[in-house]
């Protein structure tokens, strides 16, 4: 890993990359390996997904105006490992994110979190699993304008019922980890868009969520912005947060660990990427 890539000393950010499957299970590929060790990997590999669907739906309007915005998609992510989401505009991608975070309910079809299930789950029980398992990351942001960036980034520990001496220290430290702790009282209108993804970011990650989801995250950045905003991804690649992320930037998608890309609410091809980790400084030339 790179020095200067490094989370810090009793970094916040949880280290699940040893539990990732893709490295787990290896032996099921010997040459001795049977049916049965086949079937035990996967179910391994199953019980360790952070996320989860089957045949997975989500229809708006009905008769001719009916849409299939997320039209069975099965998929598995597990723990540690960053996938990104390509596809036309409309054709699903942010459909599957809500879905796959429970801010918004499937027509068919099952979504898992940690193994459990979350698509048949209580109003309370799929709020409660919003705020301290999932982080979302959106396009524009979504700050409180009236807030400072320190406030934004611990609102959600305060909600989940933290103490305000533990959702402040945390939110300072997530805000020097994301390189902005000299604004931490400035209010989100005067900070460039940049820093306030990053802030948007840092307050994903409050409650050490087991996935965070970002939809196109660089959108509304310049190129520049988009760079550091992509460098703190792979941080967050690096130090083992599982993460999901829509986006049209091809750099993004070549930090990955896999890429999926969707056309009318279906998987039409997956790639999974070598390494994943550490690719960003060669992709953009800063590194040789
Ligand atoms: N709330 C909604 N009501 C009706 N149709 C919707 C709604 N949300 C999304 N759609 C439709 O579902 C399809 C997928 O949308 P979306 O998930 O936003 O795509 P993407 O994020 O890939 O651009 C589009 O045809 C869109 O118009
Ligand atoms: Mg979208």
């Amino acid at each position: 890993m790179r020095k200067d890539l490094e989370p810090p000393e009793g970094s916040i950010v949880s280290n699940a990359a040893n539990t990732n499957p893709a490295n787990a299970n290896t032996d099921a590929n010997a040459p001795h390996a049977n049916a049965a060790d086949t079937r035990v990997a996967d179910m391994n590999a199953a019980s360790m997904s952070v996320l989860r669907t089957r045949g997975l739906r989500k229809e708006y309007g009905r008769g001719d105006g009916l849409v299939r915005a997320v039209d069975g998609v099965d998929l598995d992510i597990g723990a540690g490992e960053t996938v990104a989401v390509m596809g036309p505009s409309g054709c699903g991608k942010s459909t599957l994110l809500h879905l796959l975070g429970g801010l918004d309910r499937p027509s068919g079809g099952e979504v898992s979190l940690n193994g459990r299930r979350i698509d048949d789950i209580g109003e309370r029980a799929l709020a409660r699993m919003r705020r301290t398992s999932v982080g979302f990351v959106f396009q524009s942001f979504h700050l409180m304008e009236e807030l400072t960036a320190v406030e934004n980034i611990e609102l959600p520990a305060l909600l989940a019922r933290r103490s305000p001496r533990a959702a402040r220290r945390r939110a300072t430290a997530l805000l020097e980890q994301v390189g902005l702790a000299d604004r931490a009282r400035f209010l989100p209108s005067a900070l460039s868009g940049g820093q306030r993804q990053r802030i948007a970011i840092a307050r994903a990650l409050s409650n050490e969520p087991s996935v965070v989801l970002a939809d196109e995250p660089t959108g509304n950045l310049d190129s520049a912005a988009a760079l550091d905003v992509l460098r703190l991804f792979e941080r967050l690649h690096e130090s083992g947060q599982t993460l999901v992320i829509v986006t049209h930037d091809a750099r993004i998608a070549a930090t990955a660990d896999r890429m999926i890309s969707m056309r009318d609410g279906a998987f039409v091809d997956e790639t999974r990427l070598s390494g994943g980790t550490g690719q960003l400084g060669v992709f953009i030339g800063l590194e040789d």
